[in-house]
């Protein structure tokens, strides 16, 4: 976090008065003098304005995302690829993503500051249903979807019980959604693929009660009281 920010956010005082205090040499990070507004501090930093220690506090947030396809799901990418924190710069608070989805799958990405809740929220043990809606190729029939719905074997593991609902099946391709519980590395992929049924885009909807509804590509909103609410009883 700008250290502007981490000054601001330990209730001293605003972000344009925290500029002013490191431009004239009143800040201190590690015990030298910080003169440079666009620091970022460091998880270990030990940061002091006028000779007294300060520490943000964050209060929990809660934020969904509506990522695109091409970002990646983490907040810093060594290689330099498009990732999530290029879609939520200005959020100010360190927030992280709950859980991930592919490069190549788009749609609701839970970000959060409050590590117990996204604990809680990634746990198979809470059977949280994860809603996907998939293109997929071929015909999906009633047997398949048998075969999703029990557990299917995706290269030596058998997935936990699924809902499945065929949205529409056209000649060649079938819109499905899928809900599952877990969240395995390329697990809807995979469970399509073990039927002969490949993804060919995939869009998470919802996470339990969490939607996406009409949320833009690119763009986040907060989560509502309700959905906080939620979460928080899990
Ligand atoms: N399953 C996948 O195959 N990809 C995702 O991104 C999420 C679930």
């Amino acid at each position: 976090m700008r250290i502007n920010k981490y000054i601001a956010q330990s209730g001293l005082c605003s972000r344009r008065k925290a500029d002013e205090y490191v431009l004239n040499g009143n800040v201190r990070v590690n015990g030298q003098i910080m003169r440079e507004p666009g620091y970022d501090v460091l998880p270990d930093d030990r940061v002091e304005v006028n000779g007294r220690q300060v520490e943000a506090d964050e209060k929990p947030v809660y934020y969904l995302l509506n990522k695109p396809v091409g970002y990646i799901t983490t907040m810093k990418d060594e290689q330099g690829r498009p990732s999530v924190a290029d879609l939520i710069g200005d959020i100010d608070e360190r927030v992280f993503p709950v859980g991930r989805l592919d490069g190549n799958t788009s749609g609701a990405l839970i970000l959060t500051n409050d590590g117990h809740i996204a604990y809680r929220l990634s746990h198979p043990k809470m059977l949280v249903y994860k809603t996907y809606r998939a293109m997929v190729k071929g015909v999906l029939s009633k047997e398949k979807e048998v075969r999703l719905r029990k557990g299917i074997d995706i290269g030596g593991y058998i997935t936990k019980p699924a809902r499945t609902a065929v949205l529409e099946q056209r000649p060649g391709s079938a819109t499905v959604e899928i809900s599952i519980t877990e969240g395995r590395y390329h697990q809807v992929r995979k469970m399509f693929k073990a039927v002969g049924c490949p993804v060919q885009t995939l869009e998470r909807i919802s996470v339990g009660e969490i939607r996406l509804g009409r949320l833009k590509e690119g763009t986040y909103r907060k989560l509502t009281p309700k959905e906080i609410e939620w979460l928080k009883s899990l």
